[in-house]
Protein backbone atom coordinates (compact mmCIF):
# COMPACT_ATOMS: atom_id res chain seq x y z
CA UNK A 1 0.00 0.00 0.00
CA UNK A 2 1.66 3.21 -1.13
CA UNK A 3 1.16 6.04 1.85
CA UNK A 4 0.36 9.68 1.21
CA UNK A 5 2.07 12.28 3.63
CA UNK A 6 -0.30 14.15 5.92
CA UNK A 7 -1.59 16.98 4.07
CA UNK A 8 -0.96 18.94 7.29
CA UNK A 9 1.96 18.04 8.41
CA UNK A 10 3.06 21.01 11.01
CA UNK A 11 6.30 22.16 10.73
CA UNK A 12 9.33 22.60 13.58
CA UNK A 13 7.71 26.26 14.48
CA UNK A 14 3.57 25.42 14.43
CA UNK A 15 5.56 22.06 16.86
CA UNK A 16 6.45 24.44 19.20
CA UNK A 17 3.69 26.98 19.29
CA UNK A 18 1.25 23.65 19.62
CA UNK A 19 2.86 22.50 22.40
CA UNK A 20 3.00 25.71 24.27
CA UNK A 21 -0.80 25.91 24.00
CA UNK A 22 -1.18 22.09 24.80
CA UNK A 23 0.82 22.70 28.09
CA UNK A 24 -1.47 26.29 28.83
CA UNK A 25 -4.70 23.56 28.58
CA UNK A 26 -3.36 21.53 31.24
CA UNK A 27 -2.50 24.01 33.23
CA UNK A 28 -5.86 25.94 33.04
CA UNK A 29 -7.28 22.42 33.53
CA UNK A 30 -5.74 21.54 36.34
CA UNK A 31 -7.68 21.65 40.25
CA UNK A 32 -4.71 21.51 42.54
CA UNK A 33 -4.55 17.81 42.49
CA UNK A 34 -5.80 16.82 39.33
CA UNK A 35 -6.94 17.39 35.99
CA UNK A 36 -10.67 17.73 35.08
CA UNK A 37 -11.59 16.86 30.68
CA UNK A 38 -12.56 20.31 30.47
CA UNK A 39 -13.96 22.86 32.37
CA UNK A 40 -17.70 23.27 31.03
CA UNK A 41 -18.62 20.13 30.16
CA UNK A 42 -16.44 17.70 32.34
CA UNK A 43 -15.68 19.67 35.47
CA UNK A 44 -14.33 16.46 37.83
CA UNK A 45 -11.34 14.04 37.28
CA UNK A 46 -12.39 10.80 34.64
CA UNK A 47 -10.42 7.70 34.97
CA UNK A 48 -9.08 6.87 31.91
CA UNK A 49 -8.90 10.54 30.87
CA UNK A 50 -6.73 10.71 33.69
CA UNK A 51 -3.94 7.80 32.49
CA UNK A 52 -4.10 9.52 28.73
CA UNK A 53 -3.40 13.19 30.86
CA UNK A 54 -0.58 11.61 32.84
CA UNK A 55 1.26 10.48 29.67
CA UNK A 56 1.02 14.06 28.37
CA UNK A 57 1.72 15.54 31.88
CA UNK A 58 5.20 13.37 32.52
CA UNK A 59 6.95 15.96 30.05
CA UNK A 60 5.91 18.80 32.10
CA UNK A 61 6.64 17.23 35.40
CA UNK A 62 6.59 13.42 36.00
CA UNK A 63 5.85 14.24 39.96
CA UNK A 64 2.24 16.06 38.50
CA UNK A 65 1.76 13.29 36.67
CA UNK A 66 2.52 10.84 39.36
CA UNK A 67 0.09 12.88 41.66
CA UNK A 68 -2.95 12.75 38.67
CA UNK A 69 -2.40 8.97 39.17
CA UNK A 70 -2.14 9.21 42.94
CA UNK A 71 -5.33 11.04 43.03
CA UNK A 72 -7.15 8.95 41.05
CA UNK A 73 -6.36 6.07 42.87
CA UNK A 74 -7.52 7.72 46.01
CA UNK A 75 -11.05 7.51 44.86
CA UNK A 76 -10.47 3.58 44.26
CA UNK A 77 -13.29 1.17 46.30
CA UNK A 78 -12.28 -1.07 48.98
CA UNK A 79 -13.46 -3.71 46.70
CA UNK A 80 -10.42 -2.71 43.79
CA UNK A 81 -12.84 -0.42 42.08
CA UNK A 82 -11.34 2.77 40.14
CA UNK A 83 -14.38 4.72 39.66
CA UNK A 84 -15.37 6.35 36.12
CA UNK A 85 -15.24 9.75 38.12
CA UNK A 86 -13.84 11.07 41.24
CA UNK A 87 -15.98 14.34 42.35
CA UNK A 88 -14.65 17.20 43.07
CA UNK A 89 -15.81 18.13 46.09
CA UNK A 90 -15.28 22.22 45.69
CA UNK A 91 -17.98 21.51 42.57
CA UNK A 92 -21.64 22.09 42.95
CA UNK A 93 -23.38 18.80 42.71
CA UNK A 94 -25.62 20.28 39.66
CA UNK A 95 -22.38 21.45 37.49
CA UNK A 96 -22.29 17.81 36.10
CA UNK A 97 -24.82 15.33 35.64
CA UNK A 98 -25.48 12.63 36.97
CA UNK A 99 -23.35 14.28 40.13
CA UNK A 100 -22.78 12.90 43.90
CA UNK A 101 -26.27 13.15 45.05
CA UNK A 102 -27.00 10.76 42.24
CA UNK A 103 -24.59 8.10 42.26
CA UNK A 104 -24.42 8.45 45.88
CA UNK A 105 -21.41 6.63 46.77
CA UNK A 106 -20.84 7.22 50.43
CA UNK A 107 -24.16 5.08 50.59
CA UNK A 108 -21.68 1.86 50.22
CA UNK A 109 -19.35 0.25 52.45
CA UNK A 110 -15.79 0.51 51.85
CA UNK A 111 -16.27 3.87 49.83
CA UNK A 112 -13.59 6.52 49.28
CA UNK A 113 -13.23 9.10 51.28
CA UNK A 114 -14.66 11.36 48.31
CA UNK A 115 -17.35 10.93 46.08
CA UNK A 116 -17.41 8.64 42.91
CA UNK A 117 -19.49 7.10 40.36
CA UNK A 118 -19.90 3.28 40.75
CA UNK A 119 -19.02 2.16 37.24
CA UNK A 120 -15.27 1.71 35.77
CA UNK A 121 -13.89 3.22 32.71
CA UNK A 122 -10.86 0.69 30.39
CA UNK A 123 -7.67 0.43 32.34
CA UNK A 124 -5.07 2.14 31.00
CA UNK A 125 -3.83 3.15 33.79
CA UNK A 126 -0.65 0.34 34.70
CA UNK A 127 0.47 2.14 31.31
CA UNK A 128 0.51 5.16 31.98
CA UNK A 129 2.34 4.33 35.41
CA UNK A 130 4.76 2.22 34.03
CA UNK A 131 5.55 5.10 31.18
CA UNK A 132 6.36 7.91 34.65
CA UNK A 133 8.45 5.32 36.39
CA UNK A 134 10.79 4.87 33.80
CA UNK A 135 11.13 8.86 33.62
CA UNK A 136 11.63 8.92 37.37
CA UNK A 137 14.96 6.71 38.18
CA UNK A 138 15.37 5.99 42.08
CA UNK A 139 12.86 8.40 43.65
CA UNK A 140 10.19 6.70 40.96
CA UNK A 141 9.90 3.80 43.22
CA UNK A 142 8.21 5.31 46.29
CA UNK A 143 5.60 6.25 43.74
CA UNK A 144 6.21 2.67 41.76
CA UNK A 145 5.04 0.89 44.76
CA UNK A 146 1.99 2.74 45.59
CA UNK A 147 0.79 2.54 42.55
CA UNK A 148 2.00 -1.07 41.68
CA UNK A 149 -0.37 -2.15 44.52
CA UNK A 150 -3.61 -0.12 43.73
CA UNK A 151 -3.29 -1.40 40.13
CA UNK A 152 -3.26 -5.15 41.28
CA UNK A 153 -6.31 -4.68 43.09
CA UNK A 154 -7.58 -3.19 39.95
CA UNK A 155 -7.01 -5.86 38.14
CA UNK A 156 -8.36 -8.46 41.01
CA UNK A 157 -11.41 -6.45 40.87
CA UNK A 158 -11.83 -7.08 36.78
CA UNK A 159 -10.76 -10.38 37.42
CA UNK A 160 -12.77 -11.42 40.18
CA UNK A 161 -16.03 -9.00 40.05
CA UNK A 162 -16.32 -8.55 36.43
CA UNK A 163 -15.65 -11.90 34.43
CA UNK A 164 -17.99 -13.57 32.33
CA UNK A 165 -17.75 -17.51 31.36
CA UNK A 166 -14.81 -17.69 29.00
CA UNK A 167 -12.82 -15.38 31.75
CA UNK A 168 -13.13 -11.98 29.47
CA UNK A 169 -14.31 -9.04 31.49
CA UNK A 170 -17.96 -7.74 30.99
CA UNK A 171 -19.44 -3.80 30.95
CA UNK A 172 -22.56 -3.28 32.65
CA UNK A 173 -22.95 0.12 31.15
CA UNK A 174 -22.09 1.47 28.18
CA UNK A 175 -19.99 4.34 29.93
CA UNK A 176 -17.76 1.82 30.93
CA UNK A 177 -16.58 1.40 27.54
CA UNK A 178 -15.23 4.94 27.14
CA UNK A 179 -16.91 4.91 23.53
CA UNK A 180 -21.03 6.09 25.12
CA UNK A 181 -22.90 6.09 22.49
CA UNK A 182 -20.96 3.74 19.64
CA UNK A 183 -23.05 1.47 17.45
CA UNK A 184 -22.06 -1.53 18.63
CA UNK A 185 -24.24 -0.36 21.78
CA UNK A 186 -27.48 0.20 19.69
CA UNK A 187 -28.45 -3.41 19.90
CA UNK A 188 -28.10 -4.20 23.33
CA UNK A 189 -29.67 -1.17 24.85
CA UNK A 190 -32.67 -1.76 22.11
CA UNK A 191 -33.40 -4.32 25.19
CA UNK A 192 -33.23 -1.22 27.63
CA UNK A 193 -36.71 0.60 28.31
CA UNK A 194 -36.31 4.46 27.51
CA UNK A 195 -38.74 6.28 30.03
CA UNK A 196 -38.05 9.94 28.61
CA UNK A 197 -40.17 11.40 32.09
CA UNK A 198 -36.51 10.87 33.93
CA UNK A 199 -36.07 13.76 32.34
CA UNK A 200 -39.46 15.28 34.36
CA UNK A 201 -36.53 15.06 37.34
CA UNK A 202 -33.01 14.68 36.23
CA UNK A 203 -31.89 17.58 33.89
CA UNK A 204 -29.07 16.86 31.28
CA UNK A 205 -25.89 19.19 31.19
CA UNK A 206 -24.20 17.93 28.83
CA UNK A 207 -26.29 19.30 25.69
CA UNK A 208 -25.85 22.99 27.72
CA UNK A 209 -22.14 22.66 26.45
CA UNK A 210 -21.78 20.82 23.24
CA UNK A 211 -24.85 20.87 20.11
CA UNK A 212 -27.66 17.76 21.08
CA UNK A 213 -26.40 16.98 17.32
CA UNK A 214 -22.81 16.03 18.53
CA UNK A 215 -24.29 14.25 21.54
CA UNK A 216 -26.31 11.24 22.52
CA UNK A 217 -29.77 11.08 21.53
CA UNK A 218 -32.34 11.56 24.69
CA UNK A 219 -33.37 8.07 24.19
CA UNK A 220 -30.25 6.69 24.70
CA UNK A 221 -29.33 9.45 27.42
CA UNK A 222 -32.68 7.99 29.41
CA UNK A 223 -31.35 4.09 29.06
CA UNK A 224 -27.88 5.23 30.73
CA UNK A 225 -29.63 6.88 33.55
CA UNK A 226 -31.77 4.09 33.83
CA UNK A 227 -28.95 1.52 33.35
CA UNK A 228 -26.98 3.55 36.62
CA UNK A 229 -30.26 3.92 39.02
CA UNK A 230 -30.64 0.11 38.94
CA UNK A 231 -27.28 -0.92 38.85
CA UNK A 232 -27.24 1.52 42.09
CA UNK A 233 -30.47 0.36 43.95
CA UNK A 234 -28.56 -2.79 44.22
CA UNK A 235 -25.42 -1.31 46.06
CA UNK A 236 -23.43 -1.77 43.27
CA UNK A 237 -23.17 -5.78 43.79
CA UNK A 238 -21.26 -7.35 40.99
CA UNK A 239 -23.19 -10.20 41.17
CA UNK A 240 -26.42 -8.68 40.95
CA UNK A 241 -25.30 -6.71 38.17
CA UNK A 242 -23.71 -9.80 36.22
CA UNK A 243 -27.03 -11.89 36.91
CA UNK A 244 -29.75 -9.51 36.24
CA UNK A 245 -28.36 -5.89 34.38
CA UNK A 246 -30.14 -5.33 30.94
CA UNK A 247 -26.90 -4.33 29.09
CA UNK A 248 -23.96 -6.86 29.48
CA UNK A 249 -21.19 -6.24 26.80
CA UNK A 250 -17.90 -8.00 26.57
CA UNK A 251 -15.72 -5.22 24.66
CA UNK A 252 -13.00 -5.80 22.82
CA UNK A 253 -10.97 -2.61 23.52
CA UNK A 254 -11.38 -2.64 27.28
CA UNK A 255 -10.48 -6.01 27.55
CA UNK A 256 -7.02 -5.39 25.29
CA UNK A 257 -6.59 -2.49 27.19
CA UNK A 258 -6.87 -4.66 30.53
CA UNK A 259 -4.24 -7.55 29.09
CA UNK A 260 -1.71 -4.40 27.87
CA UNK A 261 -2.11 -3.31 31.54
CA UNK A 262 -0.42 -7.04 32.80
CA UNK A 263 2.11 -6.43 30.32
CA UNK A 264 2.91 -3.03 31.72
CA UNK A 265 2.68 -4.27 35.51
CA UNK A 266 4.78 -7.15 34.38
CA UNK A 267 7.29 -4.47 33.73
CA UNK A 268 7.09 -2.65 36.39
CA UNK A 269 7.05 -5.69 38.85
CA UNK A 270 11.08 -6.08 37.30
CA UNK A 271 11.88 -2.77 38.06
CA UNK A 272 10.73 -3.69 41.56
CA UNK A 273 12.60 -6.92 42.02
CA UNK A 274 9.32 -9.05 41.95
CA UNK A 275 8.36 -11.67 39.55
CA UNK A 276 6.69 -10.37 36.83
CA UNK A 277 5.63 -14.65 35.63
CA UNK A 278 1.35 -13.97 36.54
CA UNK A 279 1.50 -10.86 34.76
CA UNK A 280 2.44 -12.35 31.78
CA UNK A 281 0.31 -15.09 31.76
CA UNK A 282 -2.68 -13.25 32.52
CA UNK A 283 -1.96 -11.16 29.56
CA UNK A 284 -1.31 -14.33 27.27
CA UNK A 285 -4.84 -15.91 28.67
CA UNK A 286 -6.47 -12.73 27.73
CA UNK A 287 -5.06 -12.52 24.68
CA UNK A 288 -5.89 -15.63 23.57
CA UNK A 289 -9.73 -15.43 24.94
CA UNK A 290 -10.18 -12.60 22.62
CA UNK A 291 -9.02 -14.39 19.75
CA UNK A 292 -11.16 -17.22 20.52
CA UNK A 293 -14.22 -15.35 21.67
CA UNK A 294 -14.52 -11.79 19.91
CA UNK A 295 -12.48 -12.23 16.82
CA UNK A 296 -14.57 -12.34 13.69
CA UNK A 297 -13.13 -13.78 10.48
CA UNK A 298 -15.23 -12.43 7.97
CA UNK A 299 -15.70 -9.00 9.34
CA UNK A 300 -11.70 -9.25 9.61
CA UNK A 301 -11.87 -7.54 13.29
CA UNK A 302 -12.44 -7.66 16.96
CA UNK A 303 -16.39 -7.21 17.75
CA UNK A 304 -17.93 -6.92 21.35
CA UNK A 305 -20.22 -9.33 22.48
CA UNK A 306 -23.48 -9.59 24.20
CA UNK A 307 -23.28 -11.13 27.20
CA UNK A 308 -27.04 -11.57 27.68
CA UNK A 309 -27.65 -12.81 24.02
CA UNK A 310 -24.13 -14.28 23.49
CA UNK A 311 -24.40 -12.35 20.07
CA UNK A 312 -21.78 -10.85 18.20
CA UNK A 313 -22.37 -7.57 17.16
CA UNK A 314 -21.62 -6.96 13.79
CA UNK A 315 -20.57 -3.09 14.18
CA UNK A 316 -17.00 -2.54 12.73
CA UNK A 317 -16.10 0.43 15.33
CA UNK A 318 -12.56 1.31 16.06
CA UNK A 319 -12.67 -0.44 19.34
CA UNK A 320 -11.93 -3.76 16.92
CA UNK A 321 -9.00 -2.59 16.17
CA UNK A 322 -7.48 -1.33 19.03
CA UNK A 323 -6.21 -5.22 20.12
CA UNK A 324 -3.52 -4.25 17.85
CA UNK A 325 -1.47 -3.09 21.16
CA UNK A 326 -0.92 -6.58 22.21
CA UNK A 327 2.25 -7.82 20.70
CA UNK A 328 0.65 -11.43 21.23
CA UNK A 329 -1.75 -12.15 18.50
CA UNK A 330 -1.35 -14.26 16.01
CA UNK A 331 0.22 -12.61 12.33
CA UNK A 332 -2.49 -13.52 10.42
CA UNK A 333 -5.09 -12.25 12.40
CA UNK A 334 -2.83 -8.61 12.56
CA UNK A 335 -2.59 -8.97 9.29
CA UNK A 336 -6.52 -8.66 8.62
CA UNK A 337 -6.76 -5.76 11.03
CA UNK A 338 -4.26 -3.83 9.06
CA UNK A 339 -6.13 -5.08 5.95
CA UNK A 340 -9.11 -3.77 7.93
CA UNK A 341 -7.66 -0.41 8.76
CA UNK A 342 -6.77 0.42 5.35
CA UNK A 343 -9.60 -0.68 3.72
CA UNK A 344 -12.90 1.18 3.39
CA UNK A 345 -14.57 1.28 6.71
CA UNK A 346 -11.24 2.72 8.35
CA UNK A 347 -9.15 4.32 5.41
CA UNK A 348 -6.57 5.09 7.82
CA UNK A 349 -3.67 6.97 6.18
CA UNK A 350 -5.21 7.75 2.74
CA UNK A 351 -5.87 11.64 1.84
CA UNK A 352 -9.46 11.55 2.52
CA UNK A 353 -9.53 10.80 6.21
CA UNK A 354 -7.87 11.98 9.25
CA UNK A 355 -6.77 9.81 11.89
CA UNK A 356 -9.13 6.76 12.81
CA UNK A 357 -12.64 7.21 12.68
CA UNK A 358 -14.94 5.98 15.55
CA UNK A 359 -17.22 4.07 13.03
CA UNK A 360 -17.54 2.40 9.95
CA UNK A 361 -17.50 4.82 6.71
CA UNK A 362 -19.85 2.57 5.32
CA UNK A 363 -22.33 2.05 7.42
CA UNK A 364 -25.83 3.92 6.95
CA UNK A 365 -25.38 4.92 10.75
CA UNK A 366 -22.18 6.57 10.34
CA UNK A 367 -22.77 10.07 11.85
CA UNK A 368 -19.26 12.09 11.33
CA UNK A 369 -20.23 14.68 13.81
CA UNK A 370 -22.07 12.65 16.55
CA UNK A 371 -19.84 11.74 19.46
CA UNK A 372 -18.18 8.18 19.27
CA UNK A 373 -20.59 7.31 15.82
CA UNK A 374 -18.47 8.22 13.33
CA UNK A 375 -15.69 11.18 14.11
CA UNK A 376 -12.16 10.77 14.75
CA UNK A 377 -11.00 11.03 18.89
CA UNK A 378 -7.46 11.21 19.90
CA UNK A 379 -7.30 8.88 21.95
CA UNK A 380 -8.35 5.70 19.99
CA UNK A 381 -6.05 7.16 16.99
CA UNK A 382 -3.21 7.40 19.11
CA UNK A 383 -4.13 3.67 20.21
CA UNK A 384 -4.32 2.48 17.30
CA UNK A 385 -1.23 4.03 15.95
CA UNK A 386 0.66 2.60 19.13
CA UNK A 387 -1.03 -0.95 18.24
CA UNK A 388 0.68 -0.59 14.35
CA UNK A 389 4.04 0.09 15.97
CA UNK A 390 3.84 -2.96 18.34
CA UNK A 391 3.43 -4.75 15.08
CA UNK A 392 5.93 -3.19 12.81
CA UNK A 393 4.08 -1.00 10.75
CA UNK A 394 6.03 2.29 11.63
CA UNK A 395 4.80 4.31 8.51
CA UNK A 396 1.32 3.56 9.08
CA UNK A 397 1.70 4.78 12.57
CA UNK A 398 3.68 7.65 11.83
CA UNK A 399 0.80 9.05 9.35
CA UNK A 400 -1.64 8.50 12.32
CA UNK A 401 0.41 10.83 14.68
CA UNK A 402 1.42 13.60 12.16
CA UNK A 403 -2.74 13.38 11.55
CA UNK A 404 -2.90 13.44 15.52
CA UNK A 405 -0.90 16.89 15.24
CA UNK A 406 -1.99 18.10 11.89
CA UNK A 407 -5.91 17.68 13.30
CA UNK A 408 -4.57 19.84 16.31
CA UNK A 409 -3.19 22.49 13.90
CA UNK A 410 -6.09 22.43 11.94
CA UNK A 411 -8.94 22.66 14.48
CA UNK A 412 -7.32 23.01 17.83
CA UNK A 413 -7.85 20.79 21.31
CA UNK A 414 -11.25 19.96 20.59
CA UNK A 415 -12.86 16.72 22.13
CA UNK A 416 -13.19 15.05 18.41
CA UNK A 417 -13.02 15.45 14.89
CA UNK A 418 -14.79 15.53 11.40
CA UNK A 419 -12.78 12.35 9.77
CA UNK A 420 -12.98 13.58 6.79
CA UNK A 421 -12.88 17.63 6.72
CA UNK A 422 -10.83 17.03 9.94
CA UNK A 423 -13.21 20.53 11.57
CA UNK A 424 -13.60 19.95 15.77
CA UNK A 425 -16.68 19.25 17.61
CA UNK A 426 -17.61 18.67 21.15
CA UNK A 427 -16.10 20.48 23.38
CA UNK A 428 -12.66 22.88 23.62
CA UNK A 429 -9.24 22.73 25.33
CA UNK A 430 -10.21 19.24 26.13
CA UNK A 431 -7.37 17.77 27.83
CA UNK A 432 -6.68 14.64 26.75
CA UNK A 433 -6.03 16.07 23.24
CA UNK A 434 -3.54 18.25 24.45
CA UNK A 435 -1.77 15.50 26.75
CA UNK A 436 -1.68 13.36 23.73
CA UNK A 437 -0.61 16.26 21.67
CA UNK A 438 2.35 16.58 24.27
CA UNK A 439 3.77 12.93 24.54
CA UNK A 440 3.38 12.30 20.57
CA UNK A 441 5.91 15.49 19.84
CA UNK A 442 7.85 13.93 23.08
CA UNK A 443 8.22 10.77 21.78
CA UNK A 444 9.05 11.29 18.34
CA UNK A 445 12.33 13.97 19.39
C1 LIG B 1 -17.15 11.11 27.49
C2 LIG B 1 -16.32 10.04 26.75
C3 LIG B 1 -15.47 9.27 27.74
C4 LIG B 1 -14.64 10.25 28.55
C5 LIG B 1 -15.49 11.34 29.20
C6 LIG B 1 -14.68 12.45 29.84
O1 LIG B 1 -18.06 10.53 28.34
O2 LIG B 1 -17.16 9.19 26.05
O3 LIG B 1 -14.67 8.33 27.08
O4 LIG B 1 -13.92 9.57 29.53
O5 LIG B 1 -16.30 11.95 28.22
O6 LIG B 1 -13.82 13.04 28.90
Amino acid sequence: MVLTAAPETATRGEKDRLLQEAVRVLLRNWHGYATVPSRSLYPHQWSWDSAFIALGLQHISAARAATELLSLFGAQWADGRIPQIAFNPAVPDDAYFPGPSVWRSSAIDGHPPIATSGIIQPPLHAVAVASIVQQMDDPGLGFAERAYRCLIDQNAYIRDRRTVAGGLAVLVHPWETGLDNSPAWDHPLAAVPADLSLFDTYTRRDVAHAGAGERPTDQDYARYIRLMLRYRDHGYDDDWVRAKAEFLVVDPAFNALWAWSQLALAEMARRLGRDDSEHLSEAARVTEAMVDQLWSEERALFLARDARSGRLQPERTVAGLIPLVLPGLPPAVVDSLVATATGEAFRIGTPDVHGVPSFDLTDVRHEPRRYWRGPTWLNTTWLVARGLQVHGHQQLAQRLDDDLVGLVAKSGFREYFHPRTGRGHGTRSFSWSAALLIHVLAESD
